[in-house]
């Protein structure tokens, strides 16, 4: 895959429509806890400016469904890029229309505005050929740099890259690199970990993976569906039961293919999902009735250290327990840090596991931080993502 790049386009003076993933991690206040697609996106940013083009920067942030949800405006993301850039960063009220066109028009190369959560308009996610045409009225050129969204076929993602000459930003051309490379080509052992609430957005995944990497690692809530599966009792834990018997036949493949695959042996239950709930240790085997199994234990983290500690390339998607809740959020944690250490080749994925490893103040540690979850996962499962396919390939000469 060799893409036209932002560095092949003659921006000075032009107009640069750059879809970016800025759909940051936010508390329950609204604030802002996981600067990484941020700092992502700033080397194209700061590139097109220094380049003299005017940045139109689109991003959504969160499913607000086509309608405008006030805690999703843009406005706190848009500040936090001024301030990590040291430079102004004006933002529109609207996605489309006289206004963005008007503030356009006040602008001078290298300057920089931020369209409002471009998922606003009914006709993003519905890739609608009359919102694609008003953002390409907008632009000279089209840059993709939101890895974390190539696998939506929207209308900031596709539709608009149809209507004008495209690019890949620099923060995509990494991320494709550092993927494909991993994959392809990894140092073994390579071991996966894979976490989040769902089996179901992890099946293919993880069926594709057997093949692929030496050790599955498997925590998180999808992990009570596995255990389930293998006729555990998991009392009032999170279970997917309408997904216990393709559970079933994915332990059932694991062990005709002799995939190693390794699930909790331990948990961190409670009486309630909550802080300063009843908490304690107990096995996988012993969750009590109307306990909930709400993070992985000590023995399982000690477990997972011990098979990690032999890994030389490691990928990571999904938190292991439920890290909103800080009570729960320890298995995660200690294992980020276990990672931070090693001498592997370490690359994380997805806003949950990305916020906890930015807790933990190990974020400069890890090899790569992908600004994808969702888009990681089906670029790792080896699917067509739509907004890279649509972009140009170099032409060799
Ligand atoms: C992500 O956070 O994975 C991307 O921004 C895509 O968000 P979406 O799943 O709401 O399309």
């Amino acid at each position: 895959m060799n893409k036209v790049s932002v560095k092949d386009l003659d921006v000075k003076g032009k107009r640069v429509f750059l879809r970016v993933d800025l759909n940051v991690t936010l508390n329950k206040h609204g604030e802002i806890i996981e600067e990484n697609k941020i700092r992502s996106s700033l080397p194209t940013i700061q590139y097109l400016s220094e380049q003299g083009a005017i940045v139109i920067i689109a991003s959504h942030l969160g499913r607000p469904k086509g309608q405008v949800v006030e805690e999703l405006r843009l406005d706190p993301v848009a500040k936090k890029l001024a301030e990590m850039l040291g430079k102004p960063v004006y933002k529109t009220d609207k996605v489309v229309g006289e206004e963005p066109l008007k503030a356009l028009e006040m602008l001078k190369g290298g300057d920089i505005v931020m369209l409002e959560n471009i998922r606003f308009h009914p006709g993003e996610t519905t890739n609608d050929p009359e919102l694609a045409r008003e953002f390409a009225m907008l632009a000279d050129f089209y840059v993709n740099d939101a890895f974390g969204t190539c696998h939506r076929a929207h209308a900031s993602t596709v539709g608009v890259a149809e209507l004008l000459p495209s690019a890949a930003g620099l923060n995509m051309e990494r991320e494709i690199m550092v993927m494909s490379k991993m994959l392809e080509n990894p140092e073994r052992p390579l071991v996966a970990i894979l976490g989040g609430t769902k089996v179901v957005d992890k099946i293919e995944l993880i069926t594709h993976f057997m093949d692929v990497v030496d050790v599955l690692l498997i925590g998180g809530g999808m992990a009570n569906t596995f255990l389930k599966a293998e006729g555990y009792q998991m009392g009032k834990s999170f279970v997917e039961e309408d997904k216990v018997e393709a559970a079933r036949k994915i332990l059932a493949m694991a062990k005709n293919k002799k995939a190693n695959l390794v699930l909790p042996v331990d948990f961190i239950a409670a009486s309630e999902a909550s802080e300063n709930s009843d908490q304690k240790v107990v096995r996988a085997d012993s969750v009590p009735s109307e306990w909930m199994a709400l993070d992985i234990g000590p023995e399982t983290v000690n477990k997972f250290a011990e098979i990690l500690e032999t890994a030389r390339t490691v990928i990571w998607n999904g938190p292991l327990g439920m890290s909103e809740i800080e009570d729960f959020a320890q298995g995660t944690m200690q294992t980020a840090r276990f990672i931070a250490d090693l001498e592997a080749v370490k690359v994380i994925g997805g806003g949950d596991v990305v916020a906890a490893v930015e807790k933990a103040g190990v974020a400069d540690k890890m090899t790569h931080i992908s600004t994808g979850g969702g888009a990681a996962l089906e670029f790792w499962e080896g699917k067509e993502l739509p907004a890279l396919s649509v972009l140009p390939e170099k032409v060799s000469v």
